[in-house]
């Protein structure tokens, strides 16, 4: 009985981790295809930005493939067409759906790893949570930016290797979210 309940309760994490990797994975190949159009728009900027996100996406997917690795399955995903736009309709459909992440999926996830005690589940959950916050506040800087010239030139942006945190600007000794020391974050440009 408890065998079987174990299972049950794993399968759900297990269905979740399913769910996220599918999502990250998605979210790379969108913000791939957005960071092209942007360059094609002239705006090097805000490709700068779509690049450093999608390669935080790909960490998420990356984090979440090993764990479902752990749990005994095989990651799968299928990946949708993407629907390109101009760029900034691009930006505001990234940060919906980085809102959607943050206030939504993640929380409901959360909940259900903390509730089953899988901590592994819970800490790359709680990751992506955070690399996703700082995705949506880049995004509606860029969005709040781009007529003004801004996002002309190509960026900088520092991708923490294990959790995906985003940021223009390298403040601190280690990543706020996972404690990676800053030298270990990717450059992005
Ligand atoms: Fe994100
Ligand atoms: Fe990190």
């Amino acid at each position: 009985m408890l065998t079987a309940q174990i299972s049950i309760e794993n399968e759900v994490t297990l269905r979740n981790l399913q769910a996220a990797f599918e999502g990250e994975s998605n979210a790379h190949a969108r913000y791939n295809a957005f960071a092209v159009k942007a360059d094609g728009e002239g705006l090097h900027g805000a490709a700068s930005l779509f690049r450093a996100a999608a390669r935080a996406e790909q960490i998420h997917a990356g984090n979440y493939a090993r764990l479902i690795r752990q749990m005994g399955s095989d990651p799968a995903a299928t990946i949708h067409p993407v629907k390109v736009q101009s760029t900034l309709e691009n930006l505001n459909e990234a940060r919906a759906g980085e809102r959607y992440e943050i206030d939504s999926m993640y929380p409901e996830f959360l909940r259900e790893a903390k509730g089953h005690g899988n901590t592994a589940a819970v800490r790359t959950f709680t990751w992506a949570l955070e690399a996703e916050k700082t995705h949506a506040r880049l995004f509606s800087e860029a969005i709040a930016v781009l007529d003004s010239g801004w996002l002309i030139a190509a960026r900088t942006f520092y991708v923490c290797a294990a959790c995906g945190y985003t940021s223009e600007t390298p403040e601190s000794q280690r990543c706020p979210a996972c404690n990676l020391p800053w030298e270990k974050f990717e450059v992005v440009r």
